[in-house]
């Protein structure tokens, strides 16, 4: 949510879109998290770039290719590529600590299929990712932007999907988690919109076992809030063609 435009790689690559999901705002970055960004960028970070990318070069090998946007500090994305070894995860948030703190994760627990990214992942989803490279899609407590008026600045909007939606393989899937019900209501709206895509669910979904508690989402509940996960399946979707006889 948070960074200073100064201390991490790609910073000057953030767009300046009018409408974003997120604020640019100070926060500190602790002397071990710039470490981690100093020595092992090289390594797990990935710069964004105008062209797409090719995730299986990219992390050495074929395998299932997962993306998460806003993984805020970390912890959980880390918990889940060890429980998911057989996958790879490409992780992208704006955060600089949180990057760091990643980073640093990675590094102390040695986990070798996670890359990281700083940047807008509206961005890199439009730029950067080819058509059906990806096996799933994770979107956990994305900013809730609780006041009406901030509403447009939710990721979860039917133009985002559409967006999103080419870039998984048929057969894969996209899970999402909110602690805001009526922003839960808002996902199950937008993905039920899509007829590419099944729910997996009646309406939501019990917590996948991969996904362990995040970190805003223990805050959440803290607060005396719920959890609503939401998984969908992109199914193989031909539009009806009318031909002119
Ligand atoms: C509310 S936090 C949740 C963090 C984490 N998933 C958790 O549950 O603890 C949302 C995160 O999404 C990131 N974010 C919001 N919009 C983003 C965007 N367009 N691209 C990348 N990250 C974004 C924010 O920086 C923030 O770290």
């Amino acid at each position: 949510m948070t960074d200073t435009p100064s201390n991490t790689p790609d910073n000057d690559a953030i767009p300046k879109r009018s409408i974003r999901s997120f604020v640019l705002r100070q926060s500190h970055m602790t002397p071990a998290q710039q470490k981690a960004i100093d020595t092992l960028w090289p390594q797990f970070g990935l710069d964004f770039q105008a062209a797409t990318v090719d995730l299986n070069t990219l992390f050495g090998r074929t395998a299932p290719k997962i993306l998460e946007i806003g993984f805020g500090m970390g912890t959980a994305t880390a918990e889940i590529a060890q429980r998911l070894p057989e996958s790879d995860f490409l992780a992208i948030d704006v955060h600089g600590p949180g990057v760091g703190n990643l980073l640093k994760l990675i590094d102390e627990q040695s986990i070798g299929n996670i890359r990281v990214m700083r940047h807008d992942a509206v961005a890199v989803v439009e730029t950067m990712l080819a058509d059906a490279s990806l096996d799933g899609i994770h979107i956990f407590f994305p900013d809730p932007w609780h006041k009406k008026r901030h509403h447009k600045r939710r990721l979860i909007q039917a133009a985002f999907v559409a967006m999103l939606l080419p870039k998984l393989k048929p057969g894969g899937y996209i899970h999402l988690a909110t602690d805001w019900e009526e922003y839960a209501v808002q996902m199950l709206d937008v993905l039920s919109g899509f007829a590419e895509l099944r729910n997996s669910a009646a309406d939501y979904a019990p917590t996948p076992a991969y996904r362990p508690e995040t970190k805003f989402e223990a805050r959440g509940k803290r607060l005396g809030h719920g959890v609503w996960d939401l998984v969908f399946e992109r199914i193989q979707y031909e539009p009806i063609k009318f031909s002119n006889f």
